[in-house]
């Protein structure tokens, strides 16, 4: 079943319209990637989805639901989750506090949620008292997603989560998005590591210059010859 449907999302800035009726679907228990060039679209599409921008025509549908221009804190609600590419901790807290800001929706006691994230960043749990500005870029990124993941949501969206870090790091951030995947929630990921992002990705799609250019399962875009002729330098 389509957990998460973008269908024909044409969305922008001011006049300037930079998405041209794109279309992604994330079903029940998928890893998608969104791969493509600067200034494709990519973080575009995220935002639209999760209601910062308003499309101009198109739908986004969550589980069956149309949830198009509700504001960004009724979809939080609704169980979709957003991680930005830049400043997504709050430096000046603790490793603790931005989870419990994660989770500031919630009326329930959420101390189960914050151990189970440790569970997943063993690594946070030791700093859980350190200011997240004075962790390495690995590090803010996993409070990052730790604090997305507070809500418990259906899924999140991923904007560049292995951005700047060094491979090994990327490496492991790949493999806590598949853990996380595993655990049951779906992940929609734009990535620049484009091969590590087909790698995972149940499905993925290029975009290009805010179209749609390529959509097949990560396995068959790796193994597409334009796909690596054009992105992969191959
Ligand atoms: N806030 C903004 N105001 C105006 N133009 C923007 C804004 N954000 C992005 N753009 C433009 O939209 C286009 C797509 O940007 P973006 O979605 O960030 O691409 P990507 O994430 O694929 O690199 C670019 O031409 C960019 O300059
Ligand atoms: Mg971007």
């Amino acid at each position: 079943m389509a957990l998460l449907e973008a269908k024909r999302i044409t969305a922008g800035y001011g006049e300037t319209e930079i998405l041209h009726r794109v279309f992604v679907k994330v079903n029940e228990g998928e890893i998608v990637s969104i791969v493509g060039p600067n200034g494709a679209g990519k973080s575009t599409l995220l935002k639209t989805i999760l209601g910062l921008l308003k499309p101009r025509e198109g739908k986004v549908i969550l589980e069956a639901e149309d949830i198009t221009g509700l504001d960004p804190d009724r979809i939080v609600r609704k169980g979709i989750c957003y991680v930005p590419q830049t400043d997504n901790v709050f430096a000046s807290l603790t490793v603790e506090e931005n989870l419990e800001m994660g989770a500031f929706i919630r009326k329930d006691n959420y101390q189960n949620r914050i151990q189970e994230i440790y569970t997943i960043f063993p690594d946070l749990e030791e700093r859980r008292k350190d200011r997240a500005g004075k962790l390495s870029g690995g590090q803010r990124q996993m409070v990052a997603i730790g604090r997305a993941l507070m809500l418990e949501p259906k899924i999140i969206l991923l904007d560049e989560p292995s951005a700047s870090l060094a491979p090994k790091l990327v490496r492991l951030i790949f493999q806590k998005i598949s853990e996380i995947n595993r655990s049951g929630v779906g992940i929609l990921m734009v990535e620049q590591n484009i091969r590590e992002a087909l790698r995972i990705a149940d499905q993925a799609y290029v975009l290009a210059m805010g179209r749609n250019r390529f959509h097949d399962t990560g396995q068959a875009l790796l193994n597409n010859q334009e796909v690596g002729k054009l992105y992969l330098g191959d």
